[in-house]
């Protein structure tokens, strides 16, 4: 009999550790995930004013370097074969036309490859290009 109620006493015993081991166990995981939580709000925080700095500058002056695959290295090209040669053109013409593919109000068959081109630029900057004679 006294045997028997040793080994109740025991188990008893190792089953109070481990409930309280898984218990502490729980605990510790709870505290890391929450640690996670702030980690990755804190980078959300920090990557927004970011980009908000990314927005187009007014002062972003033209990339001539990204036109030229289509028209040229001189703009001598007729780019994607439809579009006149625009060092031929004069440096008003090629002022409005680049205002009014941003505006919507110039172009011709393939107007939307150039609208995708000057949209992000301001009117001065497209003013400015230095293009045309
Ligand atoms: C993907 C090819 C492509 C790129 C890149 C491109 N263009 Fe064009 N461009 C065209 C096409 C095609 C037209 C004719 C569009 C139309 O139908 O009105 C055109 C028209 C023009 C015109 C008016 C000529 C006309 O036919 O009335 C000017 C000026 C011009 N582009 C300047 C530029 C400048 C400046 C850039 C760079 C910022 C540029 N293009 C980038 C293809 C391109």
């Amino acid at each position: 009999m006294k045997k028997y109620n040793l080994i109740k006493l025991l188990s008893a015993i190792a089953l109070t550790f481990t409930l309280s081991a898984c218990t502490e166990d729980e605990k510790v995981e709870m505290k890391t995930t929450e640690v996670k939580t702030v980690e990755v709000k804190k980078e959300v925080q920090t990557k927004a004013p970011v980009e908000v700095n990314v927005s187009p500058s007014k002062d972003l002056q033209v990339d001539l370097g990204a036109c030229k695959g289509c028209h040229g290295a001189n703009f001598e090209k007729e780019a994607l074969g439809k579009s006149k040669i625009v060092s031929d053109m004069t440096k008003a013409e090629v002022s409005a036309s680049l205002i009014g593919y941003k505006d919507g109000t110039y172009g011709a068959a393939m107007k939307s490859v150039m609208v995708g081109q000057v949209s992000k630029y301001s009117d001065e900057a497209l003013s400015n290009t230095g293009l045309g004679k």
